[in-house]
Protein backbone atom coordinates (compact mmCIF):
# COMPACT_ATOMS: atom_id res chain seq x y z
CA UNK A 1 0.00 0.00 0.00
CA UNK A 2 1.68 3.38 -1.05
CA UNK A 3 2.00 6.32 0.56
CA UNK A 4 2.88 9.75 -0.61
CA UNK A 5 3.46 12.62 1.99
CA UNK A 6 2.57 16.61 0.82
CA UNK A 7 3.46 18.97 3.69
CA UNK A 8 2.58 22.35 3.44
CA UNK A 9 5.06 25.07 4.18
CA UNK A 10 4.24 27.86 1.27
CA UNK A 11 2.61 30.08 3.72
CA UNK A 12 3.50 33.78 4.65
CA UNK A 13 3.17 33.16 8.71
CA UNK A 14 2.13 36.77 8.99
CA UNK A 15 1.43 36.39 12.68
CA UNK A 16 5.35 35.74 13.38
CA UNK A 17 6.21 39.22 12.29
CA UNK A 18 9.30 37.73 10.23
CA UNK A 19 11.34 38.06 7.71
CA UNK A 20 12.10 34.72 7.75
CA UNK A 21 9.79 31.80 6.35
CA UNK A 22 7.58 30.53 9.23
CA UNK A 23 8.54 26.99 8.53
CA UNK A 24 12.38 27.85 9.59
CA UNK A 25 11.56 29.53 12.87
CA UNK A 26 13.28 26.96 15.40
CA UNK A 27 11.60 24.76 17.80
CA UNK A 28 14.53 23.28 19.92
CA UNK A 29 16.93 24.49 17.54
CA UNK A 30 15.51 22.87 14.66
CA UNK A 31 13.24 24.44 12.57
CA UNK A 32 9.87 23.35 12.80
CA UNK A 33 9.70 22.01 9.00
CA UNK A 34 12.34 19.63 10.16
CA UNK A 35 10.40 18.70 12.96
CA UNK A 36 7.20 17.22 10.75
CA UNK A 37 9.62 15.77 8.16
CA UNK A 38 11.10 13.75 11.21
CA UNK A 39 8.09 12.66 12.15
CA UNK A 40 6.93 11.57 9.07
CA UNK A 41 10.38 9.70 7.35
CA UNK A 42 10.02 6.71 9.55
CA UNK A 43 6.70 5.96 8.05
CA UNK A 44 8.79 5.11 4.59
CA UNK A 45 6.39 7.32 2.09
CA UNK A 46 7.55 6.56 -1.74
CA UNK A 47 7.22 10.38 -1.67
CA UNK A 48 7.52 13.14 0.20
CA UNK A 49 6.76 16.53 -1.33
CA UNK A 50 7.09 20.00 0.31
CA UNK A 51 5.18 22.81 -0.94
CA UNK A 52 6.99 26.26 -0.26
CA UNK A 53 6.32 29.24 -1.73
CA UNK A 54 7.09 32.57 1.07
CA UNK A 55 11.20 32.63 1.74
CA UNK A 56 10.98 29.01 -1.18
CA UNK A 57 15.13 29.42 -1.74
CA UNK A 58 15.92 30.14 2.40
CA UNK A 59 13.45 26.36 2.69
CA UNK A 60 15.28 24.56 0.09
CA UNK A 61 18.29 25.57 1.45
CA UNK A 62 18.13 24.66 5.13
CA UNK A 63 16.20 21.51 4.55
CA UNK A 64 18.68 20.04 2.46
CA UNK A 65 17.60 16.66 2.65
CA UNK A 66 17.60 13.19 0.53
CA UNK A 67 14.29 12.07 -0.54
CA UNK A 68 12.40 14.92 -0.54
CA UNK A 69 11.01 16.90 -3.58
CA UNK A 70 10.09 20.66 -3.49
CA UNK A 71 6.95 22.22 -5.79
CA UNK A 72 6.56 25.70 -5.46
CA UNK A 73 3.09 27.46 -4.80
CA UNK A 74 3.56 30.57 -7.07
CA UNK A 75 0.60 32.66 -5.20
CA UNK A 76 0.05 31.54 -2.27
CA UNK A 77 -4.18 31.17 -2.73
CA UNK A 78 -4.85 28.76 0.51
CA UNK A 79 -4.08 25.60 2.17
CA UNK A 80 -6.41 24.01 -0.74
CA UNK A 81 -4.73 25.28 -3.82
CA UNK A 82 -1.02 24.49 -2.09
CA UNK A 83 -2.72 21.08 -2.25
CA UNK A 84 -3.57 21.09 -5.89
CA UNK A 85 0.32 22.91 -6.63
CA UNK A 86 1.32 19.36 -5.55
CA UNK A 87 -1.13 16.92 -7.01
CA UNK A 88 0.61 15.75 -10.20
CA UNK A 89 3.53 15.14 -7.97
CA UNK A 90 1.68 11.87 -6.60
CA UNK A 91 0.88 8.73 -8.75
CA UNK A 92 -1.80 6.70 -6.19
CA UNK A 93 -2.71 5.50 -3.30
CA UNK A 94 -3.18 7.35 0.17
CA UNK A 95 -1.64 10.80 1.12
CA UNK A 96 -0.72 12.10 3.95
CA UNK A 97 -1.54 16.00 3.98
CA UNK A 98 0.04 18.15 7.33
CA UNK A 99 0.80 21.32 8.31
CA UNK A 100 4.70 22.60 8.64
CA UNK A 101 4.12 24.49 11.38
CA UNK A 102 2.81 21.40 13.69
CA UNK A 103 5.99 20.32 15.24
CA UNK A 104 4.70 18.35 18.09
CA UNK A 105 2.94 15.61 15.85
CA UNK A 106 4.87 12.03 16.45
CA UNK A 107 5.94 9.52 14.57
CA UNK A 108 3.78 7.12 17.11
CA UNK A 109 0.24 9.30 16.03
CA UNK A 110 0.80 9.28 12.57
CA UNK A 111 1.44 5.58 12.21
CA UNK A 112 -2.27 4.72 14.50
CA UNK A 113 -3.71 7.47 12.36
CA UNK A 114 -2.93 5.69 9.00
CA UNK A 115 -3.90 2.27 10.53
CA UNK A 116 -7.57 3.51 11.37
CA UNK A 117 -7.57 4.99 7.78
CA UNK A 118 -6.82 2.28 6.41
CA UNK A 119 -9.07 -0.36 8.35
CA UNK A 120 -12.26 2.14 8.12
CA UNK A 121 -11.55 2.43 3.80
CA UNK A 122 -12.43 6.30 4.40
CA UNK A 123 -11.46 8.61 1.64
CA UNK A 124 -10.75 11.25 3.76
CA UNK A 125 -9.89 11.04 7.52
CA UNK A 126 -8.32 13.97 9.71
CA UNK A 127 -6.95 14.18 13.18
CA UNK A 128 -8.53 16.38 15.87
CA UNK A 129 -8.57 17.49 19.26
CA UNK A 130 -11.35 18.34 21.99
CA UNK A 131 -10.42 22.12 23.48
CA UNK A 132 -13.08 24.60 24.24
CA UNK A 133 -10.26 27.70 24.60
CA UNK A 134 -7.96 27.75 21.91
CA UNK A 135 -8.83 30.55 19.24
CA UNK A 136 -7.97 30.27 15.49
CA UNK A 137 -8.25 26.51 14.11
CA UNK A 138 -11.11 25.23 11.98
CA UNK A 139 -13.90 23.60 13.99
CA UNK A 140 -15.55 20.11 12.93
CA UNK A 141 -19.31 20.82 12.34
CA UNK A 142 -21.54 17.81 13.01
CA UNK A 143 -24.89 16.62 12.33
CA UNK A 144 -27.43 15.86 14.34
CA UNK A 145 -26.70 12.25 14.09
CA UNK A 146 -23.16 13.03 14.93
CA UNK A 147 -21.64 12.80 11.70
CA UNK A 148 -18.73 14.71 10.02
CA UNK A 149 -20.60 17.41 7.74
CA UNK A 150 -17.21 19.68 7.62
CA UNK A 151 -14.34 21.88 8.84
CA UNK A 152 -15.36 25.67 9.41
CA UNK A 153 -12.82 28.29 9.79
CA UNK A 154 -13.11 30.01 13.74
CA UNK A 155 -13.24 33.45 12.40
CA UNK A 156 -15.70 32.56 10.13
CA UNK A 157 -18.17 30.52 12.58
CA UNK A 158 -20.92 32.12 14.73
CA UNK A 159 -20.74 32.63 18.72
CA UNK A 160 -23.44 30.14 18.71
CA UNK A 161 -21.36 27.49 16.14
CA UNK A 162 -17.84 28.17 18.61
CA UNK A 163 -20.00 27.57 21.91
CA UNK A 164 -21.49 24.21 20.08
CA UNK A 165 -18.55 22.58 18.65
CA UNK A 166 -14.93 22.41 20.35
CA UNK A 167 -13.57 19.54 18.28
CA UNK A 168 -10.66 21.59 16.57
CA UNK A 169 -8.82 20.41 12.96
CA UNK A 170 -5.18 19.43 14.03
CA UNK A 171 -4.58 20.45 10.00
CA UNK A 172 -3.01 16.78 9.06
CA UNK A 173 -5.20 14.62 6.97
CA UNK A 174 -4.98 11.30 5.11
CA UNK A 175 -6.75 11.41 1.50
CA UNK A 176 -7.03 9.18 -0.99
CA UNK A 177 -5.54 10.30 -4.23
CA UNK A 178 -8.74 9.40 -5.47
CA UNK A 179 -10.26 12.07 -3.48
CA UNK A 180 -8.32 14.96 -5.16
CA UNK A 181 -10.84 15.60 -7.68
CA UNK A 182 -12.72 17.25 -4.76
CA UNK A 183 -9.96 19.82 -4.91
CA UNK A 184 -10.79 21.28 -8.20
CA UNK A 185 -14.59 21.97 -6.82
CA UNK A 186 -13.13 23.92 -3.75
CA UNK A 187 -14.58 27.72 -3.92
CA UNK A 188 -12.57 30.63 -3.17
CA UNK A 189 -13.83 31.92 0.00
CA UNK A 190 -15.29 35.03 -0.21
CA UNK A 191 -14.15 37.06 2.92
CA UNK A 192 -10.19 35.69 2.54
CA UNK A 193 -9.74 34.73 -1.36
CA UNK A 194 -8.37 32.14 -0.27
CA UNK A 195 -9.27 28.13 -1.22
CA UNK A 196 -9.35 25.80 1.88
CA UNK A 197 -8.16 22.56 1.89
CA UNK A 198 -10.25 21.63 4.88
CA UNK A 199 -13.51 21.96 2.40
CA UNK A 200 -12.58 18.72 1.23
CA UNK A 201 -14.60 17.32 4.06
CA UNK A 202 -17.78 18.97 3.17
CA UNK A 203 -17.75 17.83 -0.39
CA UNK A 204 -16.72 14.02 -0.01
CA UNK A 205 -19.12 14.10 2.82
CA UNK A 206 -21.88 15.67 1.06
CA UNK A 207 -21.07 12.90 -2.04
CA UNK A 208 -21.68 10.14 0.66
CA UNK A 209 -18.31 9.30 0.84
CA UNK A 210 -16.37 8.23 3.84
CA UNK A 211 -15.58 10.53 5.85
CA UNK A 212 -14.00 10.47 9.38
CA UNK A 213 -11.83 12.11 11.84
CA UNK A 214 -9.35 10.27 14.95
CA UNK A 215 -9.20 11.95 18.28
CA UNK A 216 -5.18 12.82 18.55
CA UNK A 217 -3.64 13.88 21.77
CA UNK A 218 -3.86 17.65 22.16
CA UNK A 219 0.12 18.71 22.62
CA UNK A 220 0.82 17.34 19.04
CA UNK A 221 -1.63 19.24 17.46
CA UNK A 222 -1.06 22.73 18.17
CA UNK A 223 0.12 24.71 15.21
CA UNK A 224 2.52 27.62 15.21
CA UNK A 225 1.24 31.20 13.99
CA UNK A 226 2.63 33.37 16.29
CA UNK A 227 5.89 34.09 18.46
CA UNK A 228 3.47 33.35 21.33
CA UNK A 229 2.84 30.28 20.08
CA UNK A 230 6.53 29.35 18.73
CA UNK A 231 7.35 29.51 22.66
CA UNK A 232 4.69 27.60 23.99
CA UNK A 233 5.11 25.13 21.71
CA UNK A 234 8.84 25.14 22.45
CA UNK A 235 8.24 24.65 26.33
CA UNK A 236 5.50 21.97 25.61
CA UNK A 237 8.25 20.13 23.76
CA UNK A 238 10.95 20.86 26.38
CA UNK A 239 8.49 19.22 29.07
CA UNK A 240 8.42 16.41 27.48
CA UNK A 241 11.91 15.78 26.35
CA UNK A 242 12.92 16.80 30.19
CA UNK A 243 10.16 14.29 31.17
CA UNK A 244 11.26 11.33 29.07
CA UNK A 245 15.05 11.52 30.81
CA UNK A 246 13.93 11.88 34.33
CA UNK A 247 11.62 8.14 33.86
CA UNK A 248 15.08 7.23 32.76
CA UNK A 249 16.98 8.27 35.80
CA UNK A 250 18.15 11.73 35.06
CA UNK A 251 18.12 13.97 37.81
CA UNK A 252 16.95 17.77 36.95
CA UNK A 253 17.49 20.55 39.50
CA UNK A 254 15.61 22.79 37.28
CA UNK A 255 13.43 21.66 34.84
CA UNK A 256 11.82 24.99 34.01
CA UNK A 257 15.29 26.80 33.49
CA UNK A 258 17.00 23.35 31.42
CA UNK A 259 16.74 22.79 27.48
CA UNK A 260 17.85 19.44 26.01
CA UNK A 261 17.28 19.02 22.43
CA UNK A 262 15.39 16.09 20.74
CA UNK A 263 18.38 14.35 19.47
CA UNK A 264 20.60 14.86 22.80
CA UNK A 265 20.68 11.20 24.86
CA UNK A 266 22.04 11.09 29.00
CA UNK A 267 23.08 8.40 30.78
CA UNK A 268 21.12 7.56 34.41
CA UNK A 269 22.32 9.39 37.61
CA UNK A 270 23.68 12.38 35.57
CA UNK A 271 22.84 15.52 37.66
CA UNK A 272 21.79 18.11 35.53
CA UNK A 273 21.45 21.74 37.20
CA UNK A 274 19.73 25.00 36.17
CA UNK A 275 20.39 26.88 33.02
CA UNK A 276 22.04 24.02 31.29
CA UNK A 277 21.02 23.59 27.39
CA UNK A 278 22.32 20.75 26.14
CA UNK A 279 22.10 20.86 22.25
CA UNK A 280 22.36 19.16 18.70
CA UNK A 281 23.68 15.50 18.75
CA UNK A 282 25.36 16.14 22.20
CA UNK A 283 25.38 12.88 24.21
CA UNK A 284 26.30 12.48 28.06
CA UNK A 285 27.58 9.47 30.10
CA UNK A 286 26.57 7.59 33.04
CA UNK A 287 26.63 9.94 36.14
CA UNK A 288 27.79 12.93 35.17
CA UNK A 289 27.48 16.09 36.87
CA UNK A 290 26.54 19.25 34.59
CA UNK A 291 26.72 22.42 36.98
CA UNK A 292 24.37 25.78 36.48
CA UNK A 293 25.05 27.71 33.22
CA UNK A 294 26.64 25.38 30.74
CA UNK A 295 26.19 25.11 27.18
CA UNK A 296 27.13 21.72 25.66
CA UNK A 297 26.89 21.05 21.70
CA UNK A 298 26.96 18.56 19.33
CA UNK A 299 29.67 16.38 22.29
CA UNK A 300 30.27 13.93 23.76
CA UNK A 301 30.86 13.13 27.33
CA UNK A 302 32.00 9.69 29.09
CA UNK A 303 30.65 8.83 32.31
CA UNK A 304 31.18 10.22 35.33
CA UNK A 305 32.28 13.52 33.99
CA UNK A 306 32.07 17.02 35.73
CA UNK A 307 31.35 20.03 33.68
CA UNK A 308 31.37 23.48 36.21
CA UNK A 309 29.21 26.06 36.30
CA UNK A 310 29.38 28.63 33.23
CA UNK A 311 31.41 26.51 30.89
CA UNK A 312 30.85 25.72 26.82
CA UNK A 313 31.76 22.64 24.80
CA UNK A 314 31.26 22.93 20.98
CA UNK A 315 31.86 19.29 18.91
CA UNK A 316 34.16 18.17 20.81
CA UNK A 317 35.05 14.72 23.10
CA UNK A 318 35.25 14.41 26.49
CA UNK A 319 36.55 10.76 28.03
CA UNK A 320 35.54 9.34 31.52
CA UNK A 321 35.97 11.08 34.83
CA UNK A 322 37.66 14.01 33.22
CA UNK A 323 36.64 17.82 34.89
CA UNK A 324 36.12 21.06 32.78
CA UNK A 325 35.34 24.23 34.03
CA UNK A 326 34.03 26.56 35.59
CA UNK A 327 34.38 29.73 33.07
CA UNK A 328 35.84 27.08 30.10
CA UNK A 329 35.28 26.99 26.87
CA UNK A 330 35.86 23.96 24.74
CA UNK A 331 35.83 24.81 20.65
CA UNK A 332 35.26 22.31 18.32
CA UNK A 333 37.58 19.22 17.50
CA UNK A 334 38.95 19.15 21.19
CA UNK A 335 39.70 15.64 22.58
CA UNK A 336 39.94 15.45 26.21
CA UNK A 337 41.42 12.42 27.73
CA UNK A 338 39.97 10.50 30.49
CA UNK A 339 40.55 11.49 33.77
CA UNK A 340 41.83 15.03 32.51
CA UNK A 341 41.67 18.56 34.00
CA UNK A 342 40.38 21.61 32.54
CA UNK A 343 40.12 24.16 34.50
CA UNK A 344 38.55 28.10 35.12
CA UNK A 345 39.22 30.43 31.88
CA UNK A 346 40.71 27.63 29.93
CA UNK A 347 40.58 27.82 26.13
CA UNK A 348 41.08 24.59 24.33
CA UNK A 349 40.41 24.62 20.21
CA UNK A 350 41.50 21.33 18.25
CA UNK A 351 43.40 19.63 20.54
CA UNK A 352 44.14 16.55 22.41
CA UNK A 353 44.65 16.12 25.29
CA UNK A 354 45.75 12.33 26.89
CA UNK A 355 45.00 10.92 30.04
CA UNK A 356 45.46 12.83 33.39
CA UNK A 357 46.90 16.41 31.38
CA UNK A 358 45.64 19.17 33.51
CA UNK A 359 45.03 22.64 32.63
CA UNK A 360 43.78 24.21 35.50
CA UNK A 361 43.76 27.99 35.10
CA UNK A 362 43.93 30.78 32.37
CA UNK A 363 45.18 29.06 29.27
CA UNK A 364 44.95 29.20 25.47
CA UNK A 365 45.33 25.73 23.73
CA UNK A 366 44.99 25.40 20.32
CA UNK A 367 46.43 22.49 17.45
CA UNK A 368 47.80 21.10 19.77
CA UNK A 369 48.84 17.03 21.09
CA UNK A 370 49.36 17.03 24.59
CA UNK A 371 50.67 13.44 25.78
CA UNK A 372 49.92 11.82 29.33
CA UNK A 373 50.03 13.52 32.36
CA UNK A 374 51.38 16.75 31.02
CA UNK A 375 50.76 19.46 33.75
CA UNK A 376 50.20 23.20 31.81
CA UNK A 377 51.17 25.73 34.50
CA UNK A 378 48.80 28.81 34.85
CA UNK A 379 48.63 31.22 32.17
CA UNK A 380 50.67 28.92 29.18
CA UNK A 381 49.60 29.71 25.75
CA UNK A 382 50.50 27.94 22.37
CA UNK A 383 51.13 30.91 19.73
CA UNK A 384 49.99 28.92 16.78
CA UNK A 385 49.30 31.68 14.26
CA UNK A 386 51.44 33.90 12.64
CA UNK A 387 48.90 36.13 11.44
CA UNK A 388 48.78 34.07 8.26
CA UNK A 389 48.82 29.91 8.85
CA UNK A 390 48.57 28.35 12.06
CA UNK A 391 51.03 25.70 13.55
CA UNK A 392 51.12 22.48 15.66
CA UNK A 393 52.70 22.57 19.43
CA UNK A 394 53.75 18.78 20.61
CA UNK A 395 54.17 18.22 24.42
CA UNK A 396 54.88 14.72 24.84
CA UNK A 397 54.29 12.91 27.70
CA UNK A 398 54.72 13.98 31.78
CA UNK A 399 55.98 17.51 30.33
CA UNK A 400 56.03 20.20 33.43
CA UNK A 401 55.12 22.88 31.79
CA UNK A 402 55.69 26.41 34.38
CA UNK A 403 53.41 29.00 34.51
CA UNK A 404 52.93 32.04 32.29
CA UNK A 405 55.03 30.09 29.29
CA UNK A 406 54.27 30.87 25.46
CA UNK A 407 54.89 28.31 23.27
CA UNK A 408 55.71 29.38 19.61
CA UNK A 409 54.63 26.53 17.29
CA UNK A 410 55.68 24.93 15.21
CA UNK A 411 57.16 23.86 18.74
CA UNK A 412 58.15 20.26 20.37
CA UNK A 413 58.75 19.57 24.07
CA UNK A 414 60.19 16.36 24.40
CA UNK A 415 59.29 13.63 27.03
CA UNK A 416 59.63 14.54 30.48
CA UNK A 417 61.06 17.88 29.68
CA UNK A 418 60.59 21.11 31.78
CA UNK A 419 59.48 24.21 30.81
CA UNK A 420 60.12 27.28 33.87
CA UNK A 421 58.15 29.32 34.31
CA UNK A 422 57.83 32.72 32.33
CA UNK A 423 59.41 30.99 29.41
CA UNK A 424 58.91 31.69 25.15
CA UNK A 425 59.91 28.74 23.55
CA UNK A 426 60.68 29.09 20.44
CA UNK A 427 63.14 26.25 19.99
CA UNK A 428 61.90 22.27 20.17
CA UNK A 429 62.86 21.52 23.65
CA UNK A 430 64.72 17.69 24.12
CA UNK A 431 63.30 14.96 26.75
CA UNK A 432 64.45 14.92 29.72
CA UNK A 433 65.67 18.55 29.51
CA UNK A 434 64.80 22.26 31.39
CA UNK A 435 64.06 25.10 29.32
CA UNK A 436 64.57 28.47 30.43
CA UNK A 437 64.19 31.27 28.52
CA UNK A 438 64.42 34.41 30.72
CA UNK A 439 66.63 37.41 32.17
CA UNK A 440 68.47 36.17 35.28
CA UNK A 441 66.81 38.04 38.35
CA UNK A 442 69.47 41.12 39.67
CA UNK A 443 68.65 42.67 43.31
CA UNK A 444 69.74 46.16 43.62
CA UNK A 445 70.28 45.97 47.82
CA UNK A 446 69.22 49.18 49.95
CA UNK A 447 67.85 50.73 46.49
CA UNK A 448 64.81 52.09 47.85
CA UNK A 449 66.32 53.31 50.79
CA UNK A 450 69.06 55.03 48.90
CA UNK A 451 66.61 56.68 46.64
CA UNK A 452 65.05 58.09 48.76
CA UNK A 453 67.71 59.80 50.74
CA UNK A 454 68.37 61.07 47.41
CA UNK A 455 65.44 62.88 46.59
CA UNK A 456 65.50 64.56 50.34
CA UNK A 457 69.02 66.11 49.17
CA UNK A 458 67.79 67.50 46.27
CA UNK A 459 65.03 69.01 48.42
CA UNK A 460 62.31 67.25 46.93
C1 LIG B 1 -5.16 25.64 9.18
C2 LIG B 1 -6.55 25.03 8.90
C3 LIG B 1 -7.33 24.95 10.19
C4 LIG B 1 -6.56 24.13 11.21
C5 LIG B 1 -5.14 24.69 11.41
C6 LIG B 1 -4.33 23.75 12.25
C7 LIG B 1 -7.16 25.70 6.63
C8 LIG B 1 -8.01 26.61 5.80
N1 LIG B 1 -7.26 25.84 7.94
O1 LIG B 1 -5.38 26.96 9.65
O2 LIG B 1 -8.60 24.35 9.97
O3 LIG B 1 -7.25 24.12 12.43
O4 LIG B 1 -4.47 24.83 10.13
O5 LIG B 1 -3.09 24.29 12.56
O6 LIG B 1 -6.45 24.89 6.08
N2 LIG B 1 0.08 27.12 3.46
C9 LIG B 1 0.52 26.95 2.17
N3 LIG B 1 -0.01 27.70 1.16
C10 LIG B 1 -1.00 28.61 1.38
C11 LIG B 1 -1.47 28.78 2.70
C12 LIG B 1 -0.92 28.01 3.71
O7 LIG B 1 1.41 26.14 1.93
O8 LIG B 1 -1.43 29.24 0.40
C13 LIG B 1 0.67 26.34 4.54
C14 LIG B 1 1.28 27.17 5.65
O9 LIG B 1 2.66 27.40 5.39
C15 LIG B 1 1.09 26.33 6.88
C16 LIG B 1 -0.13 25.50 6.56
O10 LIG B 1 -0.33 25.59 5.17
O11 LIG B 1 2.18 25.47 7.14
C17 LIG B 1 -1.36 26.02 7.30
O12 LIG B 1 -1.60 27.36 6.94
P1 LIG B 1 -2.00 28.44 8.02
O13 LIG B 1 -2.20 29.72 7.32
O14 LIG B 1 -1.10 28.40 9.17
O15 LIG B 1 -3.44 27.87 8.43
P2 LIG B 1 -4.23 28.07 9.77
O16 LIG B 1 -4.89 29.39 9.76
O17 LIG B 1 -3.36 27.76 10.91
CA1 LIG C 1 -1.25 27.36 11.18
Amino acid sequence: MSLSVIILAAGLGKRMRSDKPKVLHEVLGRPMLQHVIDAVKPLKPSKVVVVIGNGADAVKKQINEKGISFVLQKKLLGTGDAVLTARNHIRSGAILVINGDGPLITTKTLKGFLTKHRRHKNIVSFLSFLNDSLAGYGRVFRDKSGKVTGIVEDKHASPEERAKFNELNSGIYIIEKAALRYLSEIKKNSSSGEYYLTDIVDLAASAGKKVNTYLCPQEETRGVNSRRELFEISNIMRDKIISKWLDKGVTFIDPATTVIHSSVSIGKDTIIYPNTYLEGSTSIGRNCIIYPGSRICDSSLGDNVIVKDSTLIESSLIGKGASIGPFAHLRPESDIGRNAKVGNFVEIKKSRLEEGVKASHLSYLGDAEIGKDVNIGAGTITCNYDGKNKFKTKIEAGVFIGSDSQLVAPVTIGKGAYVAAGATITKNVPSGALAISRNRQKNLDSWVSNNKSKSRKKGK
